[in-house]
């Protein structure tokens, strides 16, 4: 059962995608389980850099199928536009499979985004207004529109009649500037395109994966945002819309627990996030800024800038504990390069109690300060190709002190050092995925 999961440790933005694409070289597919074009991968390959939202990052390597599974929820036309991208580079989208029974991202629910957040005033969440909350509410609530109705044209009537209507009627209680004046036959008309063009990538994903892990097969499953982004686990309200953790590798792939060998938690190492929400180690005015600027740490789907601080291990524990990380992949460290000196946070302080597990309540979290444990910085090296040629041993030893503290506070090995944005920029200290 050669099967391996990578998932962000923390609020998304960790290099999934980097590691991802490292790790697809050995797989026969990678699969996205949850989330949407709300994601942004960004992979760099020699000179070129491909950005990523939806489409798994399996897309650009040769001969791999890429595979969205059911609980991921789909914007057909912006996939088309992602398609492009990867055609225009010359490569082939022919590996592409979408479940019959992913949920489809219309419109209105672009629209229903933008307007929730204006109900929600001081309070939003700062979404990426890519319809992904409103998606998933229709999947929940039973009325959404499912990749497999392209091929049932009846149903796609059926579903427009009693749809449409709610839609705009919600639309107009919420005071959306441009109400859909979408009509039945237009949507009949945009089901009949998307038809054309994705139909034959339609098919029942659960099956296609199991059968593909009987045979022996690899598949690496891709996972979007982080661990504090879930649902239930995350930092709620201020979370995304699905299961990012381990139990979302299940239920949003059609693959029992038993089916999954290792679990890779991608850990960056400092902290960052985008949207609004709690972050007890957030580095406030010019040393996030700072930060920030050093890691370039700006969102691939909104472009905004993101808030940035130290690495918070009290995060690191949770997501560890909720998705069964087996290995750590760390990332960025390079971009701690010279600081002189470099924090990390081992327990928050709550009403002078030390506390070590992350809490639920919001005000729970105002209120925590995080305690750190200092470490001397590292200087920065003439190459990064030069450090990987060296191998783990030939890091800095403050980094490999660093590292090592991680896992031993984790009890988690960092198999994957990453030091750079390419593909080559990548340490991998045991090999054997597979
Ligand atoms: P993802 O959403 O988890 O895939 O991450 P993003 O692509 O949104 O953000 C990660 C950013 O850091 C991207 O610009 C990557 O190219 C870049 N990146 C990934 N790993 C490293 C690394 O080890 N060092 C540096 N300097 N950049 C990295
Ligand atoms: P990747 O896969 C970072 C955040 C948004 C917002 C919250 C809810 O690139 O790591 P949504 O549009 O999902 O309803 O927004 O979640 N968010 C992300 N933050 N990386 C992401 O994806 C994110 N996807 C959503 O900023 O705070
Ligand atoms: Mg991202």
């Amino acid at each position: 059962m050669p099967s391996l999961a990578i998932i962000g440790a923390q609020w998304g933005d960790e290099g999934k995608g980097k590691i991802t694409d490292y790790l697809a070289e050995k797989a026969d597919g990678v699969v996205r389980f949850q989330g949407g074009n709300n994601a942004g991968h960004t992979i760099v390959i020699g000179d070129n850099v491909f950005k990523l939202h939806l489409l798994p990052s399996g897309i650009l390597r040769k001969g791999k199928l890429a595979i969205i599974g059911n609980g991921v929820v789909v914007n057909m036309e912006d996939m088309m536009s992602e398609m492009q991208q990867i055609i225009d580079a010359g490569l082939s989208v022919d590996g592409l499979r979408i479940s019959d029974r992913a949920h489809l991202i219309q419109n209105y629910h672009k629209k229903l985004d933008g307007a929730e957040e204006v109900y929600r005033g001081k309070k939003s969440v700062g979404t990426t207004k890519k319809g992904i909350g409103p998606a998933y509410q229709d999947k929940i609530a039973r009325n959404g529109f499912r990749a497999g109705d392209l091929l049932e044209p009846e149903l796609v009537k059926e579903k427009a009649e009693m749809n449409l209507p709610l839609k705009k009627d919600l639309m107009k209680m919420m005071k959306v500037d441009d109400v859909c004046q979408c009509t039945t036959e237009k949507f009949e008309e945009k089901f009949a395109r998307w038809r054309d063009m994705f139909g034959k990538y339609i098919c029942d994903t659960s099956v296609l994966i199991n059968d593909m892990l009987d045979q022996g097969k690899n598949i690496l499953f891709e996972g979007a945002q982080g661990a504090m982004l879930d649902i239930d686990h995350g930092t709620y309200p201020y979370v995304t819309s699905s299961s990012t953790v381990g139990g979302g590798i299940c239920s949003g792939s059609g693959v029992a627990p038993n089916r999954i060998d290792d679990v890779v938690g991608c850990l960056k190492a400092y902290t960052t996030r985008v949207g609004e929400g709690p972050f007890v180690t957030e580095l406030l005015g010019k040393e996030g800024e700072e930060l920030q600027k050093k890691g370039g740490e700006y969102g691939v789907t909104t472009g905004r800038g993101r808030r940035c601080g130290w690495l918070d291990l009290v995060v690191a524990e949770h997501a560890a504990r909720l998705c069964g990380f087996s290995h750590w992949a760390v990332t960025k460290l390079d971009v701690l390069n010279d600081y002189d000196t470099i924090k990390v946070c081992t327990a928050y302080e709550i009403d002078g109690e030390e506390v070590k597990h992350f809490p639920a309540s919001l005000s729970k979290l105002e209120r925590a300060k995080p305690i750190y444990k200092e470490f001397k910085g590292w200087k920065s090296w003439a190459s990064s190709d030069d450090m990987v040629k060296k191998g783990y041993e030939g890091l800095p030893q403050e980094m490999k002190d660093y590292i090592k503290f991680i896992e031993d506070y984790t009890k988690i090995p960092a198999s994957i050092i990453s030091i750079g944005p390419k593909r080559s920029e990548t340490i991998d200290r045991y090999g054997k995925w597979y």
